[in-house]
């Protein structure tokens, strides 16, 4: 899959969903949509926004018992989703699972990453409250390693990490990368952030973007330029 832009639509209702891709005449960005839209809205925004051209990655981050996440996974399946995710911490055998109940009936499947580890969480939850005592990026890495295993398409994490996972699974296990900010922009609650430019030089494959977009006074014209400094 080529390399682009997704615009994280964290938006709370459809109704300013849609108003906000109407601003987008020309064009059919690839956009995410999170639990906060998909729980307000349920599967029909879904429909709604694929109806209208647009590639969609639903970010959801299933994580239940196998059998529970494979049939999850074969409705959303059906939504004819482009890209669906959860969290590696589910097990091997829950990845499995889940990549066995996203297979369509002709064969064809929405792609599938895995959370590693939430950036929300320090070394010290994952010491103190998960018992791993392990340092952070290795942690990572193992989860990575474990989602390739699975047969997992790829993996959310920082654009600084996605060289290391290129090199830890392979160039073709995809690195999905939020976090991104303009140069000079407003990191909000964002630490560790990235400008496009530098998302593509480490070797990041989507970049998702939210309030760089979102919150732009034109979203068409920070849209635009986001896509040619990643993409060059
Ligand atoms: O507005 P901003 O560009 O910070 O949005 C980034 C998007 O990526 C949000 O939807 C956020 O929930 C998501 N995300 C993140 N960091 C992660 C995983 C997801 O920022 N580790």
């Amino acid at each position: 899959m080529a390399k682009d832009v997704i615009i994280a639509c964290d938006f709370g209702s459809g109704e300013e969903t849609l108003a906000f891709l109407d601003r987008f005449p020309d064009q059919k960005p690839f956009v995410k949509i999170g639990m906060e839209l998909f729980y307000a809205e349920g599967p029909r925004i879904v429909r709604r926004i694929k109806e209208r051209g647009h590639r969609i990655f639903l970010d959801l981050k299933l994580h239940d018992i196998p059998n529970t996440v494979k049939k999850a996974m074969r409705s959303l399946s059906a939504l004819d989703v482009d890209i669906v995710n959860l969290h590696a911490a589910g097990t091997r055998a829950m990845m499995e699972a889940a990549l066995e109940g996203l297979c369509r009936p002709d064969g064809t499947r929405p792609l599938l990453i895995a959370v590693t580890q939430l950036t929300s969480t320090d070394q010290q939850a994952l010491e103190r409250e998960l018992l791993i005592e392990q340092p952070m990026d290795r942690v990572v890495m193992a989860y990575a390693r474990n989602a390739a295993a699975a047969g997992l398409d790829g993996v959310v994490c920082s654009p600084l990490e996605a060289g290391k996972v290129h090199e830890s699974c392979g160039e073709s296990f995809l690195t999905v990368t939020p976090g991104i900010r303009f140069a000079g922009g407003d990191a909000g609650d964002q630490k560790r952030i990235t400008t496009p430019g530098r998302a593509r030089e480490l070797g990041a494959d989507y970049i998702v973007v939210g309030r760089p977009v979102t919150q732009a006074a034109d979203p068409a014209e920070a849209y635009q330029r986001c896509r040619k400094e990643f993409l060059g």
